[in-house]
């Protein structure tokens, strides 16, 4: 029998085991009964290695399943503009002016699958996780500022619609997603960005990155305000044209994964500088649009968004799936300084992410080294699938999981001096199910039209008309109808490119769900 093994001590191979530490000795034929077989049921290493792979994968992320991971850090400049920071919150890791918080960040598509195209038309999702000496803070965000929807209640059905057929599996979702998009007035406004080249990141180093829901800031003194926050490319923000990514997707799938891989790899750091916009903790009566509503951008002039810090990614993955598919983000992972807003959003988000990390990665998935915050875990939580260690205290009574107790278990932190169990303006109101008052969908829509160049507007309406054309006439004419209410100009370039005219248009009725601003309803009354 040929004997095809390295020789014994070659020092660039080390010597394989088993995962109970046996040393493996043959890799290359299972245990038989005579060189042919058959197979022995006691075949321990062949069992082993086989029943794992079986159960190599774990289910991919309901969105955003295909993304690519790096790790850096977070330097606070210790000042919102020129106030010091402590004056609107206390979070620690914004404090002193150079402080260091170790982060990972993952960039992702949204709608396709773990092995899908990067080059998709689709929102990037930019979710950093800070490291902080509090425990971790995940910001969970895109790269375009706002969103589809303002009601986590709606969630479900809107990626349902950008995902395939569920009886063919249909590539083309064309008609599914514009039918969704037809009577969802709010999404209106993200779609004007995300059909523009804006849609398509040339990479993930040059792409901004938004927090999109509302949070707030709390002080020392329990006062709040609410802020949203930005990612500032300092590459600069570069996008591709549909020729350019479909040239691309023809060739690589996984182009921005790379990029970011061989960048990191030249020592061509990606940066982003952290800024946050902010306004008072009420109503904003005087606004157009509630600040609770994640389909609306916070107008710059009013609210400029001023530095805090910035972020560098100086490390690659050592292992995809340990620390790119396991790693686990959420919105309620906030640390002390830090709170969520009411916007109805965040509040939905902040359940689904760990209930579906339970369900994919398993319920001790904060115990892996990715998402395992670095500084001490002391809880009485114990078992369940996968338990990797106990969270003890090596000064707790290892028997006593529970509190309180006088045996020798965990207490309760003691409370800072400036600790407020309440802090924020007073709330009240009726149990209801009604949508914000001010839904005013065209108005910002309208005004991402207008500030794009020529080339923009060739490309988005471009990009409209070719998804348009693969949808059903009635789609086509409510989205000519939305398109007019945004400007006058979209609405008849997109319609006379499907055929779909203003005469067509101009007696369709509001959808059912839609209130109208005054403004809206005349123009509206002047289509006709
Ligand atoms: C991932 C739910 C809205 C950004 C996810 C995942 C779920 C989810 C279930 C998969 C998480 C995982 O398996 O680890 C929701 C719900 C939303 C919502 C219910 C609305 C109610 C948004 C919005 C943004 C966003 C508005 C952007 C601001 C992301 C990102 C990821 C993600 C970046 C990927 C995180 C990662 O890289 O692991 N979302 N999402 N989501 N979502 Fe959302």
């Amino acid at each position: 029998m040929t004997d095809h093994r390295p020789p014994a001590g070659d020092p660039s191979q080390a010597p394989m085991t088993d995962r109970q530490g046996h040393p493996v000795h043959d890799n290359q034929n299972m245990r038989t009964v005579g060189s042919r077989g058959p197979a022995t049921m006691e075949n321990y290493q062949f069992l082993e290695k086989m029943s794992h792979f079986d159960r190599e994968r774990v289910p991919e992320r309901v969105v955003h399943a295909r993304g690519a991971t790096a790790f850096g850090y977070f330097e606070a400049t210790g000042t919102w503009g020129d106030e010091p920071i402590s004056k609107y919150t206390r979070a620690k890791l914004f404090q002193e002016k150079g402080k260091r918080t170790d982060v990972a960040v993952r960039f992702s598509t949204v709608a396709g699958g773990r092995d899908s195209s990067e080059m998709a038309r689709d929102p990037r999702g930019f979710a950093v996780k800070f490291y902080t000496e509090d425990g971790n803070w995940d910001l969970v965000g895109n790269n375009i500022g706002i969103f589809f929807i303002r009601d986590a209640i709606k969630f479900p059905d809107f990626i349902h619609s950008q995902k395939p057929d569920p009886v063919t599996f249909e590539g083309s979702v064309a008609n599914r997603a514009f039918d969704f998009f037809s009577q969802s007035p709010e999404a209106m406004h993200m779609i004007m960005v995300l059909f523009s080249p804006r849609g398509i990141p040339a990479s993930f180093r040059k792409q901004q990155g938004f927090g999109v829901n509302t949070y707030k800031w709390v002080n020392a003194d329990g006062d709040t305000v609410l802020v949203k926050y930005h990612w500032s490319p300092k590459l600069g923000v570069s996008s591709l044209t549909q020729e350019d990514a479909d040239k691309i997707q023809a060739k690589e799938l996984g182009y921005h994964t790379k990029d970011l891989y061989d960048a990191i790899a030249a020592g061509d750091y990606p940066e982003w500088e952290l800024q946050v916009q902010m306004m008072s903790d009420d109503e904003h009566p005087e606004l157009d649009f509630d600040p609770l509503d994640d389909t609306k951008v916070w107008p710059e002039e009013i609210f400029p968004p001023k530095p805090v810090g910035r972020m560098v990614l100086n490390r690659a993955p050592e292992n995809f799936f340990a620390e790119s598919e396991q790693i686990a983000f959420g919105t309620g992972v906030l640390v002390d300084g830090l709170d969520f807003s009411d916007d109805k959003m965040l509040i939905g988000r902040t359940f689904s992410y760990s209930d579906t990390q339970r369900h994919r990665v398993g319920p001790n998935y904060l115990q892996l080294p990715v998402n395992s915050p670095k500084v001490r875990v002391a809880t009485n939580q114990r078992d369940g699938q996968m338990t990797y260690h106990v969270d003890t205290d090596p000064d707790q009574n290892p028997s006593v999981n529970y509190e309180p107790t006088i045996t020798g278990g965990l207490r309760e932190h003691e409370r800072d001096s400036g600790y407020r169990a309440a802090v924020g303006p007073e709330v009240s109101g009726q149990l209801t199910r009604e949508p914000l008052e001010r839904t005013n969908d065209y108005k910002q829509a309208g005004e991402r039209f207008q500030l794009q160049e020529d080339w923009e507007k060739e490309e988005l309406i471009s990009n409209f008309i070719d998804k348009l054309s693969q949808c059903d006439r009635p789609i086509q004419e409510r989205m000519v109808w939305h398109f007019y209410l945004i400007e006058d100009e979209l609405g008849q370039r997109v319609g006379d490119a499907i055929g779909v005219s203003l005469d067509d248009v101009k007696d369709m009725k509001p959808l059912v769900t839609q209130q109208l601003t005054e403004e809206e309803q005349e123009r509206l009354r002047n289509l006709g």
